[in-house]
């Protein structure tokens, strides 16, 4: 400001005149307030004041004029505001600045403050004018127009999605955090660049580059990742950042110019997703077997090709009708409580049944039935796989009739050799006595009787062997404690044992003494006494012959392992080993152990036999635990 005219100043205090009228009322009238202070009195104190500095202070003329400005001061207004008007006033220089002050009444304001010197003829600061306006509505404005802006950038940078804003041409004008992050560059680096530079490694199988940034909607790949752009198009006005539809900003009345916002968005794990869906709806539909889907009870859900395809019934119309009710031949129907119950504890249902078409066609069918469980476990679906078996079936029976058709001719065979036999011996005994009636003394005649009988007795023992053969017919399985048992059949066998010197150990691991199987224990004492018996013939000639007996428990199965060191079988014996009249004993029937097998069987065990010519043998017998483990 230049330097003031025709000044006065009377008392040093009050009486402040500025000789132009005009200038007084302009000054007096202004709408902003406008103080002077004296900088020659003490503490520069104001010496005029207008009308709006007393109406936005809310002060009279008479308790303003003689103080100093800071009065309007309060715990609000900066410090270092303060500093730098002292500053500016100790240096005789203007200053431009907002500080918060504080009107009569106590409330605060923002005050837009502008400090001018006037300089006296010596050049020293002989005035100060102060111009004071109430900004308080447009600081608050911009503040909280400042924090929207902020909250909207954290906002735009927590997302995922890559945001660009460009210029139709392509140039960068912003960007959020993500594609900072993607591109691991600065957000300083990215601004100014062209995104066709920033993505110059993406590929789109159906595009060109730049046209990806043009287009509505596209895909591409960057890297190993699966993108998905959205592109929108938008009009900004420059100076105030709004976004208008018309060419012309309703709010600053200026053209507005063309952006572009880019949203990409990364699908990589929807893709795979989609993928893996695509390859498994594949294999559902191209598997050979019939997978259907349905609820817990049973009822429709899903079926692939190969069960509308084996069962005549189409996709919509099985649908919601229950599997069990139209799929399960009724003789199976009583199968259908065993399964659910199996399935509601999530366990899984395997066997066979026969199933019904819709034109009621019947299939053997092998299937296993189990849950399908939600994330927390709980049971909601059925996966039922069916594999039809009836081909199978037909050939295993055809197999079993010639099997059995060979075993029935082996069988009759044995018999006829068998009984065939000694029926010949007795014929020739009986024509050689008839022609030698009268010239034979009695006591060869005796002699060729007793050969007979021997004879007779012969077939009557085999005839007894084939009794047993169907006198285990009706066993009563019930758990057995096998470790007693054992002991009981071991006194049993000792004796003769001892006897013959053969060496006997019985050995049985700690967790088997309480083990119990399901058993016959008359159909298991045949069994063990065949077995011994043939161990017994085995060790024949051995030097020191031994008999082993072992308890063992083998997942849910007992077994009892009976082990000889005597001549063991060759391959081809042990092929032979269980049809019925196989011996390579002179005197045996060659019935003990298909009888033994046959035994084991109806107990639902097993029997399995090791051995190896001069080697020994190992017969084991395996049986279902009465108890799980
Ligand atoms: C002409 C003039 C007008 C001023 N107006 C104000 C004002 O409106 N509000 C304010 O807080 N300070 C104002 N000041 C500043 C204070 O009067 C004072 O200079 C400031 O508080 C720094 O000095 P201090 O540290 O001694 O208080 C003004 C100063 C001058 C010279």
């Amino acid at each position: 400001m230049s330097e003031v005219e025709n000044q006065e100043v009377n008392d040093g205090k009050r009486n402040f005149n500025i000789e132009s009228k005009v200038f007084s009322k302009a000054v007096d009238e202004c709408f902003a307030g406008v103080i002077i202070t004296d900088a020659r009195l003490e503490d520069n104190p104001i010496v005029y004041c207008n009308k709006a500095f007393c109406e936005m202070t809310g002060y009279n003329p008479e308790e303003i004029i003689g103080r100093n400005c800071r009065f309007l001061q309060g715990p609000e207004s900066s410090r270092d505001i303060i500093a730098s008007i002292r500053n500016a006033i100790e240096k005789a220089e203007p200053i431009e600045t907002k500080l918060v002050n504080y009107r009569k009444n106590g409330q605060p304001f923002w005050n837009k403050l502008l400090v001018s010197p006037v300089f006296d003829r010596d050049g020293k600061p002989a005035y100060f004018i102060g111009i004071q306006m109430d900004v308080t509505h447009e600081v608050e404005t911009s503040r909280r127009f400042e924090k929207i802006k902020n909250e909207w950038i954290y906002t735009v940078d927590a997302i995922d999605d890559l945001i660009l804003l460009t210029t139709t041409e392509g140039k960068i004008l912003r960007v959020n955090k993500a594609v900072a992050d993607l591109f691991g560059r600065n957000f300083k680096d990215i601004i100014g660049c062209s995104i066709l530079e920033l993505f110059d490694q993406a590929s789109c199988e159906e595009l060109e580059l730049d046209k990806l940034f043009e287009v509505s909607k596209a895909e591409f790949t960057l890297g190993k990742n699966y993108y998905q752009i959205s592109n929108h198009c938008i009009s900004v006005c420059n100076p105030c950042g709004r976004q208008n539809q018309e060419n012309i900003c309703k709010n600053c009345g200026i053209k507005t110019e063309s952006r572009r916002v880019h949203v990409i968005r990364n699908i990589t794990e929807e893709k795979e997703l989609n993928l893996r869906l695509e390859w498994l709806e594949k294999a559902f539909e191209q598997a050979l077997d019939c997978v259907v889907i349905t609820d817990i009870n049973g009822f429709v859900e899903q079926v692939n090709k190969a069960f509308t395809e084996r069962t005549g019934w189409q996709s919509h119309e099985i649908r919601g009708v229950n599997l069990f009710e139209v799929h399960f031949d009724p003789r199976y129907s009583k199968l259908i409580p065993e399964i659910l119950s199996k399935v509601s504890k999530g366990e899984v249902w395997s066997g066979e049944y026969v199933s019904r078409g819709r034109n009621g066609n019947r299939h053997y069918e092998e299937a296993s039935i189990s849950s399908i469980k939600d994330k927390d476990g709980k049971i909601r679906k059925l996966l039922h796989i069916q594999r039809d078996v009836t081909e199978r079936k037909r050939l295993e029976a055809i197999a079993a009739d010639v099997n059995l058709a060979e075993n029935i001719a082996y069988v009759f065979s044995g018999i006829r050799h068998e009984i065939g036999n000694p029926i010949n011996t007795i014929k020739t005994i009986l024509t050689v006595m008839r022609n030698n009636l009268h010239q034979w003394p009695k006591e060869k005649t005796a002699e060729y009787i007793e050969t007979c009988l021997g004879e007779v007795e012969r077939i009557e023992y085999l005839l007894k062997a084939l009794k047993t053969f169907s006198i285990y017919e009706d066993l009563e399985v019930k758990s057995l404690k096998l470790y007693p048992f054992m002991e009981d059949f071991l006194k049993f066998i000792e004796k003769d044992f001892n006897r013959r010197g053969i060496q006997l150990s019985f050995q049985a691991e700690e967790r088997c003494k309480k083990m119990e199987i399901k058993a016959d224990p008359r159909g298991l004492y045949q069994v063990l006494l065949n077995i011994i018996s043939n161990a017994i013939d085995a060790l024949e000639g051995i030097e020191i012959p031994t008999v082993k007996i072992k308890l063992q428990r083998s997942g849910n199965k007992g077994v009892i392992s009976i082990i000889d060191n005597g001549c063991g079988m060759s391959e081809a014996e042990l092929k032979n080993v269980f049809k019925p009249f196989y011996t390579t004993k002179p005197y045996g029937t060659g019935l003990g152990l298909a009888i033994s097998k046959k035994i084991v069987a109806k107990m639902n065990g097993e029997i399995s036999i090791l051995s190896e010519k001069a080697n020994g043998t190992t017969v084991s017998l395996s049986f279902d635990l009465a108890q799980p483990y």
